[in-house]
């Protein structure tokens, strides 16, 4: 079906999150929060997974996201360079110690609300539709140190404090909403995706997924709250998606991509059909999960989102042994290296095929429209001596996903947009490092902190706004 025509209102467009741009931590009155705790370097790893009982900043340590690219100062210069390439969508996150410094505060921090509503207002100045994620792993500190983070079930209520401020100040500016960002990372890296560092002894599998429940009744309530401030109002959540592959027809390793299949998908299974699903029953028992939930929770899941947005960088691959396997070290969720896939840097696969398996197994499963929120590279680029970045890695890894999202198109599948991670270099957020480069725009920043903060066009910005120009139409 060559015909094919993306839709006139698709939205085009980039992302970003407030904790790996913003920087200015401590300015406009903002609290820290659970990302800013986590160090550059070889204490990195234990912080972020939990295994720091109690994350505090420590002298000698580098801490990237308190500068991040300072996007609290540059981003009506960056806004406006992305709206140069014709974005039509800006992805976001609204940093919650910004409003609520400490989480638990009654009223919110003017500071902050100035700040977001006049970003917002930059973004419609241009035309672009802001897409705000709540929560982009981050939570305050405060909440982290006195309620032992989402564990609690009062965290539940400061956020809803912190969502219902949003919908309020934000209505009419922004329309599209994500609850928690990648919320099945709570797995795999605790403390940066939820703020949970486990105590001594603690049944880690307890702690998560009843942090869990309380993040996924969050999510519902919030869903409940945007409708009634603005029924236009679109939520979405939001999955690290990639579908798990197995890594050979044995049927043990097509089990385990089964079962790796159902944990990836709980969260999204709940909020999209608005009940726990019943493979739980046999997950929790075998992790020994006993969920406290309070009576008419069951009742709150049944507010489903309307959208189901994932970020997608790569497929995954599992075997029932995973351990006589080369394991793929670049990503959090562990998987096992598949021999048919070229890596990144980073050594992420790259498989924009798997876009397309992912897309139509998610379509199939929700049929609920699709939002990719995330896609992108991470390179290392190179200034030349004319002052230009010749990302063609970038440009050719973007255009065969964007070619994946198409056929994924003609095949049925609902998509609603598409905003490319990271619009412009950012703080990466599994390493720390600068040089994880993503952006249409180069940021001169080190892994160190040092540089200019310069703001720079690279090859593949000229290639995106054609890309946009044609609305898909040429790719090349
Ligand atoms: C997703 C996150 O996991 O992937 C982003 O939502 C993150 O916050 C992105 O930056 C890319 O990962 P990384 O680790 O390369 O920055």
């Amino acid at each position: 079906m060559s015909d094919f025509k993306f839709p006139e209102n698709f939205l085009w467009g980039g992302a970003i999150a407030a904790n790996q741009a913003e920087g200015a931590f401590r300015e406009g009155g903002r609290g820290p929060g659970n990302i800013d705790m986590i160090p550059h370097g070889v204490g990195r790893l234990k912080v972020k997974t939990g295994n720091v009982p109690r994350p505090e900043l420590q002298k000698g340590e580098y801490y990237p996201s308190h500068e991040g690219i300072d996007f609290y100062h540059y981003y009506k210069e960056d806004i406006a360079l992305m709206s140069e390439m014709g974005f039509k969508v800006f992805r976001t996150s609204i940093s919650w110690s910004r409003l609520f410094p400490d989480g638990d505060e009654e009223k919110p921090n003017q500071a902050g609300i100035d700040f977001y509503r006049n970003m917002f207002l930059e973004c419609k100045k241009y035309g672009m539709e802001p897409l705000v994620t709540l929560c982009h792993f981050d939570i305050p500190m405060g909440l982290v140190e006195k309620y032992g983070s989402w564990r609690n079930r009062k965290v539940l209520d400061f956020f809803l404090r912190y969502a219902n401020v949003c919908f309020k100040e934000f209505s009419g500016l922004v329309k599209y909403w994500l609850t928690f960002n990648e919320i099945n990372i709570i797995l795999h890296s605790p403390f940066s995706g939820a703020g949970i560092a486990f105590q001594e002894g603690e049944n880690k599998a307890q702690v998560t997924y009843q942090s869990a429940h309380h993040i996924l009744v969050a999510s519902a309530l919030a869903t409940k709250l945007a409708h009634e401030w603005d029924p236009e109002n679109q939520v979405g959540c939001m999955l690290a998606g990639g579908s798990f592959y197995p890594y050979s027809c044995n049927p043990e390793d097509v089990w385990e991509s089964v079962k790796k299949e159902q944990e990836n998908l709980f969260f999204i299974d709940v909020q999209v059909r608005g009940a726990y699903p019943s493979y739980t029953r046999k997950l929790f028992y075998d992790k020994g999960v006993s969920l406290i939930m309070e009576e008419g929770d069951l009742e709150i899941l049944r507010n489903t989102v309307d959208f189901v947005s994932f970020s997608y960088y790569s497929s995954r691959c599992v075997a029932a042994d995973m351990n006589d396997k080369a394991s793929n070290e670049g990503n959090i969720i562990r998987s096992v290296k598949n021999p048919y896939l070229q890596a990144s840097q980073w050594g992420w696969g790259i498989d924009p095929l798997g876009l397309r398996i992912t897309m139509n197994q998610l379509y199939d499963r929700y049929q609920k429209p699709l939002f990719i929120v995330e896609n992108g590279l991470g390179a290392k680029d190179e200034i030349r001596q004319d002052g230009s970045i010749q990302d063609d890695y970038r440009i050719d890894y973007l255009r065969s996903h964007i070619q994946a999202m198409k056929e994924a198109m003609e095949d049925g599948v609902e998509l609603l947009g598409y905003t490319v991670w990271s619009c412009i270099d950012i703080v990466s957020a599994s390493t720390g490092e600068m040089s994880k480069r993503y952006g249409f725009i180069y940021v001169d920043r080190a892994d160190d902190g040092s540089g200019t903060l310069q703001r720079r066009k690279k090859k593949s910005f000229y290639w995106y706004k054609k890309v946009i120009e044609s609305n898909g139409n040429d790719i090349a």
